[in-house]
């Protein structure tokens, strides 16, 4: 509401009461005079107000983002260091509304009124009438509401699906903290919108690993004969708690497993040890004989399950002891991330392969 309008449309409204000779003494019109002071003075105050409030919100904003990756980067506020000549705000700034002056000054003590503008003295047409109603009402005041105390501590969730439910999910920002464990100890993921096979959209927590390297993602393997005697234990961005907490918060995990072969076998068994060649090891430790794209631990690969493999009587591409690769999703969440990958095979001048271990992604809500 434009009050600079109202304060016009009075003045008007006083200016055309004088000259039609209205009824109107020196009190209405000292009233009125009042009236428009203290409706000047409430305009200015109250814009100011507003812009001070937006203000303090902003301020807050900035303030909660930088607590947020202050915890990100392990630096509390008690520990955080020492910046010369910089005083930490012990709290969060925020208007106080007993500064707020009293707003209902629109009606000062009859005793001073009466003292300042005598009843006596007339103007126009005097008369004894009582005192009409105001023809001006003063707008109503927007309530002014102060921004909500900043929780004691941000919301943290155990996984992307849980933030973007809290409606916390950026667009174009892909890393965010989760706190899987709700204790403090934070974790860096990426959060990744995309489809699932079905078309259907959800949200990825993508938790990497110290294997994963985007200029070279392949592993070379070489010089390993034994089976298993290769080995890859990938350190995760998350201790095995966390890791559990996420696996558990969401409705599903993969892994994407691959293994680019020259003449290495994959789930050929060894006639010594009765081992396949290769194998992968779930979070606690468990030999899992099978590949990505192959029901858990059943000596097979992607390929062996519809008997399509380069060679149809074996169980993998790899088996058949030329160039070639297996590949796929190991999708059994209760056993991932993947704490380790064994291979072997590789012992002869013309054998190697080529490793490469994707990051954990869950999707969805448990
Ligand atoms: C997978 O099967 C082998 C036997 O073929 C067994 O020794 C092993 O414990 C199984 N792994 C898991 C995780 O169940």
């Amino acid at each position: 509401m434009a009050k600079p309008q109202m304060l016009r449309v009075l003045l008007c409204a006083v200016v055309m009461s004088i000259v039609k000779g209205q009824t109107y003494t020196v009190q209405d019109i000292a009233d009125m005079q009042n009236q428009v002071i203290y409706e000047l003075f409430d305009y200015f105050h109250f814009s100011q107000e507003r812009q001070l409030t937006t203000a303090f919100e902003k301020l807050k904003q900035i303030e909660n983002r930088l607590l947020q990756a202050e915890r990100a980067l392990g630096i509390d506020g008690s520990n955080a260091p020492a910046i010369p000549g910089f005083v930490r705000p012990t709290s969060l700034y925020r208007p106080d509304p007993q500064r707020r002056p009293e707003y209902n000054r629109r009606k000062p003590p009859q005793a001073s009124r009466a003292t300042a503008f005598p009843r006596e003295l007339p103007v126009g047409r005097v008369t004894a009438a009582a005192p009409r109603p105001p023809t001006w009402a003063p707008p109503r005041r927007p309530k002014t509401t102060l921004a909500p105390e900043p929780p004691t501590r941000p919301p943290y969730a155990k996984t992307c699906a849980e933030i973007h439910q809290m409606g916390y999910l950026l667009p174009d920002i892909p890393m965010y903290s989760v706190d899987p464990l709700n204790d403090n100890d934070l974790v860096n993921v990426v959060c990744e919108k995309s489809r699932r096979l079905d078309g259907t959209q959800t949200v990825y927590t993508v938790i990497g690993h110290s294997a994963l390297n985007e200029a070279d993602k392949e592993i070379l393997v070489s010089g390993h004969e034994d089976p298993g005697s290769f080995s890859l234990k990938p350190v995760y961005e998350a201790n095995k708690k966390q890791l559990k907490a996420m696996t558990a918060a969401s409705r599903s995990c993969e892994q994407f497993i691959a293994y680019r072969c020259q003449g290495s076998v994959l789930m050929q068994r060894s006639l010594e040890t009765g081992t396949t060649y290769g194998w992968w090891e779930t979070i606690d430790g468990d030999r899992v004989e099978s590949w990505g794209g192959a029901p858990f631990n059943s000596s097979m690969c992607a390929c062996g399950v519809r008997r399509r493999c380069v060679n149809p009587q074996r169980p993998c591409n790899c088996d058949a002891n030329k160039q070639s690769s297996d590949e796929g999703f190991i999708m059994d969440k209760q056993y991932l991330p993947v704490s380790d990958v064994r291979l072997g095979d590789t012992g002869g001048k013309k054998e190697k392969g080529f490793l490469e271990l994707g990051p954990l992604r869950c999707e969805g809500l448990a």
